[in-house]
C-alpha cells in the first residue's frame, strides 16, 4: 500500500519575508499619504534620485514626497511614524553619496516654494529651508546686505547648509542665523533663538532629529558694490579652484585646521586617480568627480582607496564629509 505523501513547506527565505513585508508597508504608507495629504504636494513611488544629487549616481527612493505646507510635512511624518517607515530629508543633493539600492522608505524634499521663501525686513532675511543659498546671497546684495556674500557659491540650500553647518571662504553659515525655525519628528514646530542651539564644525546636531523649517539670518548693510566685489571674488575663487563636473563638493573634513585635506591628497599624489568613471578630481584632490557613467560602488571604492593611502602613508584617519546613505545594489 502506498503511504501518503507528506509536502513539508517550503522553508521561506528570511530576507525575501522581510522584503515583501516591506514592499506592503510602502504600499500602505503610499495609499495613505495620497488620501491625507493635500493635491499640491508631490507623492511619487519609485523616484530615481541620480538626477537629484550634484554627484548623478545612486538608486531610487520608495516614496518620494515633496509637502507643499508644514501641515503636510507634518501629516507625512505621522504616517511614516505609524507605518514605521523610515524617513530621509533630501536637500539640494549637493553633499550627498545615495548608495546603488536607492533609499528605503521616505525621502522628504522640501522643494515646493512654500519652503524657499526670501523675505527681506531691514538687516533681517527670513527664508526657507528649501530656498537656494545662492539666492539667498544675490537678494541680500540686492537690498544692500553683506555678510552671506559666502553663500553665493556653495550649491545647497539652506536646510541643508543649517543642518551641516556649511562652510566656505572662512565663514560658517551659523555666524549668520539670529533664529532658527525646524520640526520635531512628531510635527511641532519650534523656534530658537541662534544662541539656544548648539553647532559644531559641519554639524548642527540637533538637526539630525529635527528638520530644519528655516532661519532669520542678520545681514550686515553694506556698500553695493563692497558686496558685488566680494561675491565676484567667491566665485572666482571657486570657478578657478573647484572642478566642474558633477561631485558632491569635498569629499572629506579636513583632519587638521592646518591641514586641509585636498593639499594632503595632493600630496599624497592622488590627483587623477580612477575606479571606472570616478576620479580624484585633477583640479582640487579633495572633489571626486562623475566623469560620465560612475555608480555609487565606485565613487565608494575610490574613497576606501585614497583612506587607505593617507593611513598608509601618513598614519591619517580620514573622515567623510559627503553624507553616504541608502542601500547597495
Ligand atoms: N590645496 C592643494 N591641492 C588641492 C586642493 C587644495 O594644495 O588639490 C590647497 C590649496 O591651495 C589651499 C588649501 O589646500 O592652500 C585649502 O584649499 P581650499 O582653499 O580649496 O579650501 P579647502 O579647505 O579644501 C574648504 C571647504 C570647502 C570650501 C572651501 C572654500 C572643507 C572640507 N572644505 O575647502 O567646502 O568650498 O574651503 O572656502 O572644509 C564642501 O564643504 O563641500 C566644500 C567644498
Amino acid at each position: 500500500m502506498n503511504t501518503p505523501l507528506r509536502l513539508s513547506p517550503e522553508p521561506v527565505d528570511p530576507a525575501i519575508e522581510a522584503a515583501a513585508a516591506h514592499a506592503e508597508d510602502i504600499s500602505n504608507a503610499f495609499r495613505d499619504l495620497q488620501i491625507v495629504l493635500p493635491p499640491d504636494t508631490v507623492v511619487r513611488r519609485d523616484e530615481p534620485l541620480a538626477r537629484r544629487t550634484t554627484l548623478r549616481v545612486g538608486g531610487p527612493a520608495d516614496l518620494f514626497i515633496e509637502p507643499s505646507s508644514d501641515n503636510a510635512l507634518a501629516s507625512t511624518l505621522e504616517i511614516a511614524h505609524l507605518r514605521g517607515i523610515p524617513v530621509f530629508l533630501l536637500g539640494r543633493g549637493s553633499n550627498l553619496l545615495v548608495r546603488d539600492g536607492g533609499i528605503r522608505g521616505i525621502v522628504l524634499s522640501l522643494s515646493h516654494p512654500h519652503f524657499s521663501r526670501i523675505e527681506l525686513q531691514g538687516e533681517r532675511i527670513t527664508a526657507g529651508a528649501g530656498a537656494r543659498l545662492k539666492s539667498i546671497a544675490h537678494e541680500a546684495r540686492r537690498a544692500g546686505l553683506g555678510g552671506v556674500e559666502f553663500f553665493e557659491g556653495i550649491p545647497g540650500c539652506l536646510g541643508g547648509a543649517l543642518r551641516m553647518n556649511a562652510g566656505a571662504m572662512g565663514a560658517w553659515t551659523f555666524d549668520t542665523v539670529e533664529e532658527l525655525r525646524c520640526m520635531s519628528p512628531s510635527g511641532q514646530i519650534l523656534t530658537l533663538p541662534a544662541q539656544e542651539v548648539t553647532v559644531e564644525y559641519r554639524a548642527c546636531p540637533l538637526l539630525r532629529t529635527h528638520i530644519a523649517l528655516g532661519a532669520v539670518l542678520r545681514g550686515r548693510p553694506d556698500d553695493a558694490d563692497v558686496i558685488r566685489a566680494k561675491m565676484d571674488q567667491f566665485s572666482n575663487k571657486r570657478w578657478t579652484s573647484q572642478p566642474n563636473q558633477p561631485s558632491a563638493g569635498c569629499t572629506f573634513k579636513n583632519p587638521q585646521p592646518t591641514l586641509p585635506a585636498g593639499r594632503l591628497l595632493d600630496e599624497l599624489g592622488l590627483k587623477g586617480t580612477r575606479v571606472g568613471d570616478a576620479m580624484v578630481s585633477d583640479v582640487h584632490a579633495n572633489f571626486f568627480v562623475n566623469m560620465g557613467q560612475a555608480r555609487a560602488a565606485d565613487i565608494l571604492e575610490l574613497i576606501e582607496q585614497v583612506r587607505t593611502r593617507a593611513r598608509e602613508l601618513r598614519g591619517i584617519e580620514l573622515e567623510t564629509e559627503v553624507e553616504i546613505v541608502g542601500e547597495d545594489a
